[in-house]
Order: structure tokens, then C-alpha cells, then sequence
């Protein structure tokens, strides 16, 4: 929201009925025992109490909440002007990628920046790159405000939307990206159960109303369909055969597992899935249409069944060289080590299809921050495994060849390099350089590293989609 829109009133001036949609204030976040700026977004009277809910203007909408009214500063209240656009309409930190945010979740910690001043025994010359170099650089420079990947970007800071053509109602993947409006904005479902788990919900879903109306979903963990109580999904399981995802089991290692599903095959089980990820996915509305799409969903098995950890979407074709539409990690599963899992997979995949390829775009602030340290480490494992050839004084490598190997798009791997501040320019080339510190940082996180795809696991032939009539 523009604050040149907002007039500012001392609190004498009205009453707690005057606080509506759209109104401005400092309110008190438990988390941080701060008062950060955030909007109303909706009022609503339960048990005899008025409540707000209020989105923190600099942070994700997942932290977005129903308050009452003493974590409201009213002494510094904004109010909308009435002869402005209705200031509830406004997209403001209901995306979650690509810009640079203000503030910082707090109880995030954040990967450290690993690039440090050149100084490098082993420089590795990029030959034949500068053009495409000397491109992404003048790029970066100019638009130093839209490249994703050299933005600082903390979990649980809002984004700015970016404004870019394509991304505003432009189908993406299985979902679309939206523009959010005041049921959206607001989270409908309180809770899930999914087998073991019970998940609060970060965003809205388009569950059935009288489902959210419950305090809780239940849903079935093999198939995801969902019940409004204990007692109907009990009845349901006891006639659900599935014990693992529908589709063809692609990979196995150890109790990790993939599960390959075709949207139109599984079309009730791609759209469950959907609506379950939702739940998790910001800046997407669902897309019914689960033809087009591919989903891989990694399982970890017991003696029960195989219980879903996470998956992604991948469309059959993708004119823009996308390897995942959405991406996600359930929450139980996160900050483990299962969504890099995820992304290792996805280009394990490319790999095997002897592509590039690049996660669609825009990527929420975890995205980014998981897309990022996935590449960083790709690309640095490569470097330090790459010797010079005989007659070389040090190891040459393009930024083609990085691609390659890695299966990262170009452009990615150029930002990535950029993020970790190892390209220079050097006596008329561009080189990368790495110093004994980065190496040693990178190695010891790589031996931390319990879980990895293991590509004699996968068993898949991929199929060129654009040769069949139909999906
Ligand atoms: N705070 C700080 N760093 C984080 C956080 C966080 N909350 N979450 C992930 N990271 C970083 C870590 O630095 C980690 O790198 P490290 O190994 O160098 O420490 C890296 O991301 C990967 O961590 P994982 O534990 O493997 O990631 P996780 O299992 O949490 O899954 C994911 C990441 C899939 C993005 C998960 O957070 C998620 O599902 N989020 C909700 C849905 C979402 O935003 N999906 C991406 C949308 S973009 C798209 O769909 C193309
Ligand atoms: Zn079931």
C-alpha cells in the first residue's frame, strides 16, 4: 500500500469501530515482541470481541493473524483516504519472490553469503564466456532490481510485486499466479491432520466452505482426499487401498522414494495434492487443469505405507526450459534437508534428459533461498572437482560447460557465480576465484550432507511429450 495514500489521525479522534479494512498501525508480534507496521485486512466479532486480522506490511502474509485489540497501537493509526483506490485491493506483500524486503523473520537464520575477497591460489579462467558475461553483467547492472538471484532475500520478508509482464494472471504450473482479493487474502483453514501430522496452514485454499468452517481437515495421507472429521476420513480409510502415491514408483534409496504422476492419469490425486499445496503456496491460485503436469512426490516409507514428504510439478512441455512449476516440502519435513532433496531430484531428472533447466519463476522467498544454496553448492562442487588439463597452469572451465554438467540454466549459474562474488575481471578475461576459506566452507557442509539422490536409484526413460497427440 502507497503510505501517501494514508492520513495519519491522533487516537482521541475516533473509536475502535473506526478501525477498518485498509487502516495502518503498529501491531504487536508475539514472536518478536516488536510492533512492526501492518494492515487490516478483515474485522470480524467473535465471542463478544472484535477481532482484526493483519497482515505485517514488511513480512510473508504466512505470519499474517487474527489479533485483538490490545496488540493494536492505535495512537498511530493511518487511516485510508476515501478519494484514493480502495487501499485493500493493493498486492502489497502478497508476493514472495523476487524483491528485496526491508525487514527479517526473526527466528530465521540465514545461509551465510559465502564469497570472499579474491585471493585465490586456483583461479579458474572462463574461456570463450565474456560475451554472455559481459551481457548478464550489463543486465545486472541495469536492472540491479528485478534479477532474483542477486537479491538479498530473507525468510519471511514480503516482496514487492515485481510488475513484470507474464506474471500476473499467467498460468504457472499446475497453479497461477494471482492477485490476491479479501477472501483470499485472509487463511481459511485453521488446521490439517495428514497421518501423523497436524499442520497449521500458511495461506488461503479453496477447500470446500464447509470444510473450512471446521476446526480441523482431515486428510487421507495416501490418496489426499480430505473429510471434515475424524469419523468420515476413519470410514474412509477403511475402504482407500492405497498405501503410496498413485503412478510408478521411479526411485528408490534406502526409505526415500519417488513417485512419478501423471495429471491426467490421476486427475482426482494431481488435484489434491494442488489443493494441499496451496495451503503452503503463496502468489498461486489453483489451476484445475492437472493435464499438462507431471508430479513427483518423494515419500519416506515404513512399515505402514509410504508417507508423503514433499513433491514438485513439472510441466510435460515446457517451451521455457522450466524443470519444476511448484516446489514444496511440507512443513513437518522442512529445514531438513528434504527440499534440496527435492531439487536434486529435479535436475537429476534434467540431467537424464540431457537438458538445462530452471525452476519457474517467481520463486517465494524460500524458494529462492533453497534454489540458491542448491546451485551455489552444485556449482562449487564442480569447480573444486575440475583439474587443469595437461599444458594448463589452472583449471578452465566455460560457463556452457558448467551448465552442462550441472544441468543449471545458464542464467542461473551466472547469478549464482555473481551472488558468491567470484567473477572478476582479470588482465582482459573474466576468471572465477576461490579461495581456501570458501572451499574448506563448502566441503564441511557437503560431508554435514546425509541425504543425496544417488542417480543408480532412478529408474525412468524420460518421453518427448511433443510427439504424442495428446497428454
Ligand atoms: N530460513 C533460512 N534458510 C532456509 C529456510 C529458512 N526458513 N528454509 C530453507 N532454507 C535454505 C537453507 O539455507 C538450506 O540451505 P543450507 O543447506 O545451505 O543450509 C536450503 O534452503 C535448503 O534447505 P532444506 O532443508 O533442504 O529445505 P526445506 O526442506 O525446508 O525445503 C522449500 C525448502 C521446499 C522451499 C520449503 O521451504 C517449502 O516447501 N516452502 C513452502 C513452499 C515454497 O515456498 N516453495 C517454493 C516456491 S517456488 C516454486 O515453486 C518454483
Ligand atoms: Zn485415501
Amino acid at each position: 500500500m502507497d503510505v501517501s495514500k494514508m492520513c495519519v489521525t491522533t487516537s482521541s479522534e475516533f473509536s475502535l469501530a473506526s478501525v477498518v479494512e485498509g487502516c495502518q498501525l503498529p501491531v504487536h508480534m508475539l514472536k518478536t515482541d516488536e510492533w512492526p507496521l501492518a494492515e487490516i485486512v478483515s474485522t470480524k466479532e467473535e465471542d463478544g470481541r472484535q477481532r482484526f486480522y493483519v497482515h505485517y506490511i514488511d513480512y510473508n502474509k504466512r505470519l499474517d493473524e487474527w489479533v485483538t485489540e490490545e496488540r493494536l497501537d492505535l495512537r498511530r493509526i493511518q487511516f485510508p483516504r476515501k478519494d484514493r483506490d480502495a487501499p485493500t485491493t493493493t498486492t502489497q506483500g502478497t508476493t514472495t519472490g523476487l524483491n528485496t524486503p526491508k525487514k527479517k523473520e526473526p527466528s530465521s537464520t540465514l545461509p551465510s553469503r559465502s564469497g570472499s575477497p579474491v585471493q585465490s591460489p586456483e583461479p579458474h579462467h572462463m574461456a570463450g564466456t565474456p560475451n554472455v558475461l559481459s551481457a548478464a553483467l550489463l543486465r545486472k547492472k541495469a536492472q540491479k532490481r528485478k534479477l532474483p538471484s542477486s537479491e538479498e532475500v530473507r525468510p519471511g520478508q514480503a516482496a514487492k510485486p515485481t510488475g513484470r509482464p507474464g506474471f500476473g494472471r499467467a498460468r504457472t504450473g499446475s497453479m497461477a499466479v494471482h492477485q490476491d482479493d479479501v477472501v483470499t487474502r485472509v487463511k481459511n483453514v485453521q488446521m490439517i491432520e495428514l497421518g501423523r501430522h497436524r499442520i497449521k496452514p500458511w495461506y488461503f485454499a479453496p477447500y470446500p466452505q464447509e470444510m473450512t468452517k471446521m476446526g480441523c481437515i482431515y486428510l487421507c495421507e495416501f490418496c489426499l482426499a480430505y473429510r471434515k472429521s475424524s469419523k468420515c476420513l476413519e470410514r474412509h480409510i477403511k475402504k482407500c487401498k492405497l498405501k503410496h502415491p498413485p503412478g510408478d514408483e521411479i526411485y528408490r534409496k534406502h526409505t526415500i522414494s519417488f513417485f512419478e504422476v501423471d495429471g491426467r492419469k490421476n486427475k482426482v490425486y494431481a488435484q489434491n495434492l494442488c489443493l494441499l499445496a496451496k495451503l503452503f503456496l503463496d502468489h498461486k491460485t489453483l489451476y484445475y487443469d492437472t493435464d499438462p503436469f507431471l508430479f513427483y512426490v518423494m515419500t519416506e516409507c515404513d512399515s505402514r505405507g509410504n508417507h508423503i514428504v514433499g513433491y514438485f510439478s513439472k510441466e510435460k512441455e515446457s517451451t521455457e526450459d522450466y524443470n519444476v512449476a511448484c516446489i514444496l516440502a511440507l512443513p513437518p519435513y522442512q529445514r531438513k534437508g528434504y527440499g534440496r532433496l527435492l531439487i536434486e531430484f529435479s535436475y537429476e531428472l534434467s540431467k537424464f534428459e540431457g537438458k538445462t533447466g530452471s525452476p519457474e519463476k517467481p520463486l517465494s522467498d524460500l524458494g529462492l533461498l533453497s534454489y540458491r544454496s542448491y546451485w551455489s553448492q552444485a556449482i562449487l562442487d564442480l569447480l573444486i572437482n575440475t583439474k587443469p588439463l595437461e599444458g594448463q597452469e589452472t583449471p578452465q572451465i566455460t560457463i556452457s560447460e558448467i551448465s552442462e554438467l550441472t544441468s543449471i540454466k545458464k542464467d542461473d549459474v551466472i547469478s549464482t557465480l555473481q551472488w558468491l562474488n567470484l567473477i572478476h575481471y582479470y588482465k582482459g578475461q573474466y576468471i572465477i576465484t576461490l579461495n581456501k576459506e570458501l572451499i574448506k566452507t563448502h566441503l564441511r557442509s557437503m560431508g554435514k550432507r546425509t541425504r543425496t539422490i544417488d542417480s543408480k536409484g532412478l529408474h525412468w526413460t524420460p518421453r518427448d511429450w511433443s510427439k504424442r497427440g495428446k497428454w
